[in-house]
């Protein structure tokens, strides 16, 4: 299903809180609930995560040059957040496990924002740019991606970027409870043909681990240009129960923000003639 079907799915009757279309079918047939997802286990053993699905594609694009070498060699394990470092069962701010305890964050306990698969990073430098009082992650396995966020950093002015370059869930399971400011989810791969569904990355296990590591009252941003991701992961954020989508009106998810810069992805959607869906939900 491609663009203009979405709103077809929009109970449009209820004007305060929308709601996805309860009976759409999804995930090869029913919607998985967190309940699902939890009992299952790996082969079958109660407890046991099942491991993660990959959601991206490749990590590797062009053989770096020696400048982007040494900013992979020596900027970014400044930068990188280190999940090792975590600790989850603590009550010890994030900002602080993220090294960012000294200089100008010394006597603050910074808001800590996280964006899920930054792409060509132009969304996470342009809010780095906009929002210097923010400690924000970026997360991203595709090596081209976080050389151009390394440059923008390398650059000055970005001392409150921390790269994660790898898969965002893991390092997720290692996060306090209620310790995300803000999430951004902007064009998740859209693994288009029914089979390879599974692949997108939000699914109810990531729904869930969002679930509890975002502080009540914080904000998801998702947005996408395919119609049937839009229905879907509305409805897997939706199932969940810990997320109100805000929208009061259509303008609210067709239009971009506009505290949202347009990404790589968006401006191919645009040209290519696909409608965008944006859409915000507050952690309850
Ligand atoms: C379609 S691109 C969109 C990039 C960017 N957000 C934009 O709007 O231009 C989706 C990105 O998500 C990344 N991604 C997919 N799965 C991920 C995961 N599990 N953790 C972190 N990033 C992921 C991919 O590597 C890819 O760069």
């Amino acid at each position: 299903m491609r663009s203009g079907a979405f709103s077809d799915e929009v109970d449009a009757g209820s004007p305060k809180k929308m709601r996805p279309n309860q009976n759409a079918r999804c995930f090869g047939g029913t919607i998985m609930t967190d309940n699902d997802n939890q009992n299952r286990g790996h082969h079958g053993q109660p407890g046991t995560p099942p491991p993660d699905v990959r959601s991206f594609g490749r990590r590797r694009g062009r053989t770096p040059s020696d400048h982007q070498q040494s900013l992979l060699k020596e900027l970014l394990p400044r930068i990188a957040v280190d999940p090792a470092q975590i600790k989850p069962e603590t009550t010890f701010k994030l900002s602080a496990q993220l090294g960012m305890a000294s200089g100008r964050f010394a006597q603050t306990n910074p808001p800590v924002w996280l964006e899920i698969g930054f792409g060509g990073g132009e969304h996470l430098i342009w809010q780095a740019r906009q929002n210097p009082g923010v400690v924000l992650i970026g997360s991203e396995p595709y090596q081209d991606g976080v050389l151009k966020v390394l440059n923008a950093v390398a650059d000055g002015g970005l001392d409150h970027v921390r790269l994660l370059a790898d898969d965002v869930r893991p390092f997720l399971r290692t996060l306090p409870p209620a310790s995300l400011d803000r999430v951004f989810i902007l064009f998740p791969d859209p693994w288009p043909k029914r089979r390879h569904n599974k692949r997108r990355l939000i699914q109810p296990a990531l729904v869930s681990e969002l679930a509890r590591v975002m502080k009540p009252g914080s904000e998801l941003r998702f947005a996408t240009d395919i119609g049937d991701y839009a229905r879907t992961g509305l409805l897997a954020l939706y199932a969940n129960g810990e997320f109100e989508w805000t929208a009061q009106s259509p303008s609210d998810w067709r239009e971009r923000p506009v505290d949202l810069p347009p990404t790589r992805y968006e401006t191919k959607a645009g040209r290519e003639g696909r409608r965008c869906y944006f859409f915000s939900l507050r952690r309850q």
